[in-house]
């Protein structure tokens, strides 16, 4: 896939930045909304539960969280699915209780301008670690396993590469201190953009063309909303 506006999404990017928009009272509400909306899937491969934030079930938190994400982004489109009634989801939680692989969620459009997915803590501790790479194909899951990468995608399912392997070894420290869940020769020519350690209160607004993963630092589980964009 190629994208057909790869100029205006290369002129969008930026680079990754911390905000505070939500008050302690609004998490509060997010994760009340997250108790009560049903269960979309459980991933048991990647051990992670998701649910979609589906609108109308809080009317005045669908409002809040849209215009502060409209604050810190200017104009843009949710990009994060739709529901059976065809209603944007506003966002995607993941309860995590292993840390998710080396991935980039660039989408399966490629009439899409992808622009900022908005990554909110909601239980810590945990951290997203940002590359510098950046990819501009299809969402795809990064690895270096042989049967792994014969694997073939239905629609909606990630690719698998190895394309963004480098010569380079990849530093120890930061292996061994955030990411040692992965094969380091998945690693290999990578280098890190921003290791963002997840507070509650904070949300990272990074591009979606940034190759990212989970740290190994979870405790039992972590839970994220994360919030796809597109222009
Ligand atoms: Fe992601």
């Amino acid at each position: 896939m190629k994208f057909k506006n790869l100029e205006k999404i290369k002129n969008l990017e930026s680079t990754p930045k911390k905000v505070s928009i939500f008050s302690e009272k609004e998490i509060k509400m997010i994760l009340e909304l997250y108790k009560n909306l049903p269960e979309t899937r459980f991933n048991k491969k990647q051990n992670v539960r998701k649910k979609a934030w589906l609108q109308n079930y809080n009317k005045e938190l669908d409002k809040i969280y849209f215009s502060k994400l409209k604050d810190v982004l200017g104009d843009f489109k949710m990009d994060s699915l739709k529901s059976e009634t065809n209603e944007d989801y506003f966002g995607l939680f993941h309860e995590s209780f292993s840390p998710l692989p080396l991935h980039v969620d660039t989408g399966f459009d490629e009439n899409t301008i992808i622009y900022k997915q908005v990554i909110t803590p909601l239980i810590t501790p945990g951290d997203t670690i940002v590359f510098k790479k950046r990819w501009y194909g299809r969402s795809t899951t990064f690895t270096v396993d042989e049967e792994e990468l014969k694997f073939k995608p239905k629609p909606g399912q990630n690719d698998r590469s190895s394309a963004h392997i480098g010569k380079e070894e990849f530093d120890k420290d930061m292996y061994s201190k955030y990411l040692n869940h992965l094969d380091i020769n998945n690693l290999r020519g990578l280098k890190v953009e921003m290791v963002y350690n997840w507070k509650v209160g904070e949300s990272l607004i990074v591009d979606r063309t940034h190759i990212h993963c989970a740290s190994s630092r979870i405790k039992n589980m972590k839970l994220g909303l994360t919030t796809f964009t597109k222009k």
